[in-house]
């Protein structure tokens, strides 16, 4: 029979708890971080559903972008609906406070879960891929902004990311972004012969994302085109300069004019973070205001910014990290007092909840149980078998400390012992 695999560039993530080097591991730690992060802040999590009208990220990322030009899972439901499976997670959070009808108060939201787009898979790309994003709804450019960069330093700081930029720029207003837009186009339509069919493309729909182009020849092109600085306004270069200046002495910040984002919503100021321990996928979260985005979607005209961060890129940067909770191992010696054994470990994980126990479910000897204990970093066995049941007794053992000798322990001393347990 044929076997059934994955699909291309989606993974399956199984936890093996104890050896570090899981990409698995990382990426639940990675997120357990995060989440930490984001509630340090007081930030509130919000959860959108993955499936999404399609017309929903045709008007907020955009129908010139790639992600909905090309990118996006789309299908049609039972009834002919065109359903999307969400690329991002900022349309659906603006759709989802529309809809609420929570859009006149201040928000500041965190999520987490995965997005799908239809990228060439590759080591950093995937096809399902985690985000965890953050949006600042209600608040207009100023502190929101020093925030959002706060954010992003105690991200580097918590994971020790190395050799990273924050880039910088801003893309001033709807109003600044279309002149500016216009301009481009009228200096490169001249070059169009030089240009290949994508930036082509970019030219006649969305020439800002030009400035994005990877074709050298294009590249050699602009740096004679105008440039941003010259449209924005002394306050956006001050906005720029305010935030390089407030955190540069924790984070390596570059304004980076040529700096635009792959998705149409934004305008003010972007970023985007990149690593060179990354590889070619080097951007490991991006963001940035989007103060249009909810009117454009019919509801209050309310300023944002937000950004989102790739779970997948940010948990390869992870190089070892500790279990925080310390783990012990229950080892049951004898099938017929299975019932008594377990109740006692059921009633010892009431007593310290800073600690895992994990009582080993399959049949096996001592010794390759105590094998198992020590393969899972576990820091104490817990030994029972029919003589000490009998006596009221269990045996503890450090696995830490190699040299310790078990000690016997009645059931009565063991509660207190697992509570002093950190
Ligand atoms: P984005 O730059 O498209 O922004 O994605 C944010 C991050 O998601 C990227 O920096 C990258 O780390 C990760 N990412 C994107 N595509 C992939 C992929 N195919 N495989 C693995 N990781 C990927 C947004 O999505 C905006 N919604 C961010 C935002 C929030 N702006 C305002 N609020």
């Amino acid at each position: 029979m044929e076997k059934i695999h994955s699909l291309s560039g989606m993974m399956d993530l199984i936890s093996h708890k104890t050896q570090k080097e899981e990409t698995a591991d990382k990426i639940f730690y990675t997120e357990e971080i995060l989440r930490n992060i984001f509630e340090s802040y007081s930030f509130s999590e919000i959860r959108t559903p993955a499936l999404e009208s399609s017309s929903l990220f045709k008007r907020s990322v955009g129908d010139t972008s790639d992600i909905v030009n090309k990118e996006l899972y789309s299908f049609l439901d039972k009834n002919d609906k065109s359903i999307t499976l969400r690329p991002e997670g900022t349309a659906s959070v603006i759709r989802a406070v529309i809809q609420k009808k929570i859009e006149n108060k201040m928000h500041k939201l965190w999520y987490l879960g995965p997005m799908w787009r239809y990228e060439r898979p590759q080591k950093g790309r995937y096809r399902q891929f985690n985000q965890a994003g953050i949006e600042i709804l209600g608040y207009p450019e100023g502190l929101a902004e020093l925030e959002i960069v706060s954010i992003i330093c105690a991200i580097n700081k918590a994971f020790g990311i190395e050799n990273s930029v924050l880039k910088i720029n801003h893309l001033g207003n709807n109003q600044t972004k279309q002149n500016y837009c216009e301009a481009l186009k009228d200096f490169l339509i001249p070059f169009s012969s030089k240009l290949d069919n994508k930036d082509l493309e970019r030219l006649n729909k969305n020439p800002l994302r030009i400035l994005d182009s990877k074709n050298e020849a294009t590249q050699a092109i602009l740096k004679e085109s105008p440039k941003i600085i010259d449209y924005l306004t002394d306050d956006a270069l001050d906005t720029l300069n305010m935030i390089k200046n407030t955190f540069s002495d924790d984070c390596d910040i570059k304004i980076d004019h040529s700096l635009v984002r792959g998705l149409d919503y934004y305008t003010g100021f972007v970023f985007e973070a990149v690593s060179s321990s990354l590889g070619a996928q080097d951007a490991y979260l991006g963001g940035g205001r989007y103060d249009e985005l909810c009117k454009q979607l019919g509801g209050k005209d309310i300023p944002a910014i937000g950004m989102a961060m790739g779970i997948e890129r940010l948990a390869s940067l992870v190089k070892t990290y500790k279990e925080s909770k310390t783990l012990i191992s229950f080892i049951i010696l004898s099938s017929n007092i299975e019932p008594k054994a377990y109740k006692i470990a059921h009633k010892l994980r009431a007593v310290n909840n800073l600690i895992n126990i994990d009582v080993q479910l399959s049949d096996g000897s001592l010794k390759s149980k105590l094998r198992r204990a020590n393969k899972d970093n576990a820091a104490y066995a817990l030994i029972l078998g029919e003589d000490e049941l009998k006596t009221e007794n269990i045996i503890v053992k450090s696995l830490l400390d190699e040299h310790s000798e078990q000690v016997t322990m009645s059931l009565n001393d063991i509660e207190s012992f697992v509570e002093k347990i950190k």
